[in-house]
């Protein structure tokens, strides 16, 4: 069996397919083009996808080779789920392995943005580390304060844990269904999406994304939150509208944002959002560990070499394949 894998990933899942006897095909040039792209795809049986390619009912038309997708990735929204389906082609996915790393980022972004890491290390930077003022760029302190998370599975969860240890903070959600470990272990409450967003003092974002949630968090929703509060994104930039954002940042509707993830994604370099104060932004680094990445070479490799033997894929977007 053939399997496509469009750019490098750790040593270890290449290993764990090749030894599984599985052909292992990567383009020596990491960033094809979609043309360079669809030719590796003609010509394997199942692919290993890093990115965000995109997997829709056309690709699935025309490729109906490729039997099996492993993605590198936890989230799958570039993926056509249903048409996958239909068609009886699996979707290996990467969860638990980066929710560690990735509500670190989460962590990290709602501290920076607190403290405005990154607009005092720019200071350090171009050279003005300035005088010592009792009132300048003053921060936030995160004691005790309400964490709104919206969308509260693994990575929630971790994130949820950390502000609960670390600031005492108290938690609200907003989910899909009620998360009794959560609410049993972090005494987490859950409210409607509007409590959700005007009760949070840091509002953040951990829900798997879909079309339909598009911009889902825009100047209405922005209007309705604490002036002091801090809006993080760290699962997909399709959630925020990021113009309507930076007008709640600029009118002071909301305090602050710390972004993994932008609408668009990359940024444009002249964003306006990028020379705001409160503003941390981070090229979507979530999964960005060794020991992250490792892991989700491992499951991607086993999710391959599953399908490979006729059986389950362990880690699968789609199980309704499997009935
Ligand atoms: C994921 O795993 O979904 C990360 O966001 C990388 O795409």
């Amino acid at each position: 069996m053939k399997i496509f894998i469009n750019k490098r990933i750790p040593e270890v899942g290449i290993k764990m397919l090749e030894d599984a006897g599985l052909e292992v095909i990567i383009p020596e040039n990491p960033n094809l083009s979609h043309e360079e792209w669809l030719q590796y795809c003609k010509n394997a049986d199942a692919i290993l996808n890093v990115g965000q390619n995109k997997y829709e009912k056309d690709f699935f038309d025309q490729y109906p080779n490729i039997k099996a997708i492993a993605l590198y990735s936890v989230g799958f929204d570039h993926v056509d789920i249903e048409e996958a389906i239909k068609r009886k082609i699996p979707v290996g996915n990467t969860p638990d392995v980066l929710s560690k790393a990735t509500s670190d980022i989460a962590f990290l972004l709602m501290q920076s943005v607190a403290r405005r890491t990154s607009y005092n290390f720019q200071k350090v930077k171009d050279d003005n580390w300035g005088d010592f003022d009792p009132l300048h760029a003053l921060g936030q302190e995160l004691y005790g304060k309400t964490l709104g998370i919206f969308g509260l599975g693994r990575i929630g969860f971790e994130m949820a844990e950390k502000c609960k240890k670390s600031f005492d903070m108290k938690i609200i959600y907003h989910n899909r269904s009620h998360n009794e470990e959560a609410e049993k272990e972090l005494d987490a409450r859950y409210v409607s999406f509007d409590e959700l967003v005007e009760q949070s003092d840091v509002l953040s974002i951990h829900a798997n994304f879909t079309e339909e949630q598009e911009n889902l968090f825009d100047k209405s929703v922005f209007k309705k939150m604490k002036n002091d509060a801090i809006f993080i994104n760290t699962a997909r930039g399709g959630f925020h509208n990021q113009v309507d954002l930076y007008n709640a940042l600029v009118n002071k509707e909301i305090w602050g944002a710390g972004l993994d993830v932008t609408n668009p994604e990359p940024i444009l370099h002249d964003d306006p959002i990028l020379e705001l104060s409160t503003v941390c932004v981070l090229p979507h680094i979530g999964s960005a560990t060794i020991e992250a990445r490792n892991g989700m070479a491992k499951l991607a490799a086993e999710n391959l070499i599953a399908f490979s033997k006729g059986e389950k894929m362990p880690h699968c977007a789609n199980q309704e394949v499997y009935q």
